[in-house]
């Protein structure tokens, strides 16, 4: 016998069936208008703090300057957001969607899209910069962000069902190429994007084979934003460099898992 209570959330059946035919989804009110608040004044300390276990990856002439001002794995370093990243209500949300027995997490990121010289996110996919075996992992991203959001600052575009072109080529975010270069035939009906503001405190998920954009940041603010990776339970670690499982003891071949992976939703 369990006395598990289980996790609440926000997903609605009709959120299941638009993410499993589109590859993305929205998802309004994730957190409440207190949390909110917690969560601008944790990440803004977070992106602010030099811990020793994030990793900044805005730096002059690297991969994300002027795109993004990305602090990765702050919940490692930041035992609030290490709170919010670990939220069984986004896991919980994201395992529905996907409809996983387990969810991992992959990794955290803060996404500040800072104002002045700001750039677009070009189109992309996220899987194929994941050192995972799986062609379709399933591993998917919420996007949760912290400032209402439209085409002025940053919000972000998909194209539906895109995900079920599979796992292309992944581009240079420096010198970015035409992802939609990568399919071949049929390019009329996976080319029309759907942009979508949001509100604060309201997020996107979005699978790491659907394509994604978002929009240059042209006003005075920054764009806050918090996303979380979550992976099925079981995906496998290709033994590839990377920043989040470099030192974290894998074996190639073997699922990814371990006190840096923790399972955070899990059926039943
Ligand atoms: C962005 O926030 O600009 C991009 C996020 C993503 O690529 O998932
Ligand atoms: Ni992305």
């Amino acid at each position: 016998m369990t006395n598990q209570t289980q996790v609440q959330t926000p997903i609605t059946q009709a959120h299941i069936d638009f993410y499993r035919e589109n590859g993305f989804v929205q998802v309004d009110n994730m957190i409440s208008p207190e949390e909110l608040a917690e969560l601008r004044e944790y990440l803004e300390e977070a992106m602010q703090n030099d811990g020793d276990r994030a990793v900044n990856t805005d730096k002059k002439g690297g991969l994300y300057y002027r795109v993004l001002n990305q602090k990765v794995n702050v919940w490692r370093d930041h035992a609030g957001m290490g709170r919010y990243t670990a939220h069984p209500r986004f896991a919980e949300s994201a395992r529905l969607l996907a409809g996983a027995s387990g969810m991992r997490l992959f990794h955290d990121h803060g996404l500040w899209k800072m104002p002045g010289d700001s750039k677009e996110t070009p189109w992309h996919q996220d899987t194929p910069y994941w050192p995972v075996n799986e062609k379709n992992p399933g591993m998917m991203s919420i996007w949760l962000t912290l400032d209402d959001v439209d085409e002025r600052n940053g919000c972000m575009a998909f194209v539906p069902k895109s995900n079920r072109l599979g796992k292309l080529k992944g581009i240079d975010l420096t010198d970015p190429q035409n992802i939609f270069d990568y399919v071949e035939g049929g390019q009329a009906d996976t080319q029309k994007p759907v942009i979508v503001p949001l509100k604060a405190g309201s997020c996107t998920f979005h699978d790491g084979l659907t394509f994604h954009y978002a929009h240059a940041n042209s006003t005075d603010r920054p764009r806050r934003v918090l996303a979380i990776i979550y992976m099925p339970d079981g995906v496998t670690y290709s033994g590839d460099a990377h920043v989040i499982t470099d030192g974290a003891g894998l074996e190639k071949g073997q699922p990814i898992a371990g006190p840096r992976f923790p399972l955070l939703a899990r059926e039943g």
